[in-house]
């Protein structure tokens, strides 16, 4: 071979091998994600405690094993966590009788060894339920016995470690009906009363919270919602009532329901807590200065609403960066709904989030 052709391939080659480095040390930066950034003021879980209310996030498993700066963030803010998908149905028992327990253990001991607080969801929903459930195939009297059972396995495993379970999540309608469902098509309402008995029975210990999307406001959802805790309250199987608050600002309602402190002080003089579960603000993508300030002016009021009631207890928001929400994904061109960026930098809403919790506390 002539010489310069030789020349010519060992310098391809090194050429080659350096930009397969610089693309392996990408992507792991892509995996590892930002470091954290120095967040203004007193810490979220500070600034909530001052008020006797827990603050905390979603928890997503992915994050979690691989961004250091992530965890540095989650560890330091927040007082509780909701592993975001890994207690899910569809995540512990993909196929029946296989147990998957490593993404939830992986969360909760998280949380133990930082003495942060687990909020367990969801033991009971329509959604992201195994398919050989979800197919509709099982007769109902073994469909409520699979049920019983899988309540009492996951919470018996969790035993003293999470603290609070959503018994059962949205499982009214936005016209204030049963909502239908794999389980209440052939289990009626009482799949409900059943599901949080076997709640009870398997951790007497543990806070039970029936958990709602969309009844922040007084509506046909919410007094559907309080009747439900009510009938439960007086068999002494329901705690906390849980409201999920997915706002935007363009939406209806836009921000943070006119009613919704109301609504939670009736909640509350039925003799039960109340919860922030699922806190987030999406804006309209890309999002302009003026929607980050609005969004920021939606969280503060959030906080404010939660402060107002006494029985008002946590603040969760699902997810604290906009690296990681379910968003982009749930609601296309949606976007920027959380506390800090995609670089874990703090926006507007963090700032005032973080004054709002401990204003005049
Ligand atoms: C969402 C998760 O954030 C997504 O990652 C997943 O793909 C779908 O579920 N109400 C709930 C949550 O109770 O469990 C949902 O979480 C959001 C709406």
């Amino acid at each position: 071979m002539r010489r310069w052709i030789r020349r010519l391939l060992v310098v391809a080659g090194v050429l080659f091998v350096f930009v397969l480095l610089g693309a392996l040390a990408s992507h792991r930066d892509n995996l590892e994600g930002p470091s954290a950034k120095p967040l203004p003021g007193p810490t979220l879980r500070a600034s909530g405690k001052a008020n006797d209310i827990l603050i905390g996030t979603a928890v997503d498993d992915g994050a979690l094993r691989n961004e250091p700066g992530y965890r540095t963030d989650l560890a330091a803010q927040f007082s509780v966590i909701t592993p975001e998908n890994a207690m899910k149905w569809d995540a512990l028992e993909p196929e029946r009788g296989k147990l998957q327990w490593a993404a939830a253990d992986r969360a909760v001991d998280f949380a133990s060894d930082r003495r942060i607080a687990v909020r367990g969801h969801t033991l009971v929903w329509h959604s992201q339920v195994p398919a050989w459930i979800a197919d509709g195939k099982l007769p109902a009297a073994e469909l409520r016995q699979v049920m019983l059972d899988h309540i009492s396995r996951t919470m018996r495993r969790y035993k003293g470690r999470v603290k609070t379970w959503d018994v059962v999540n949205e499982v009214i309608g936005d016209d204030g009906k049963l909502r239908p469902s794999v389980w209440s098509d052939a289990l009626g309402s009482t799949f409900i009363f059943d599901a949080f008995a076997a709640a009870r029975k398997a951790d007497p210990d543990a806070r039970l919270a029936i958990n709602e999307i969309g009844g922040e406001s007084i509506g046909p959802k919410s007094d559907t919602l309080l009747r439900v805790v009510k009938r439960l309250k007086a068999r002494g199987l329901v705690d906390e009532v849980g409201f999920q608050s997915h706002f935007n600002l363009d939406g209806d309602p836009a921000g943070v329901p006119d009613t919704m402190k109301a609504n939670m002080e009736r909640f509350a003089a039925a003799g039960v807590d109340v919860a922030i579960t699922e806190f987030d603000v999406s804006l309209k993508e890309p999002a302009s200065d003026d929607q980050l300030a609005q969004q920021a002016g939606v969280y503060a009021e959030l906080a404010t609403t939660c402060r107002a009631v006494p029985r008002c207890r946590s603040i969760t928001v699902w997810g604290f960066t906009d690296r990681h929400s379910w968003i982009p994904e749930s609601s296309p061109g949606y976007g920027s709904a959380t506390l800090l960026d995609d670089e874990l930098k703090p926006k507007p809403a963090f700032l005032a989030f973080s004054r709002a919790l401990r204003a005049g506390g």
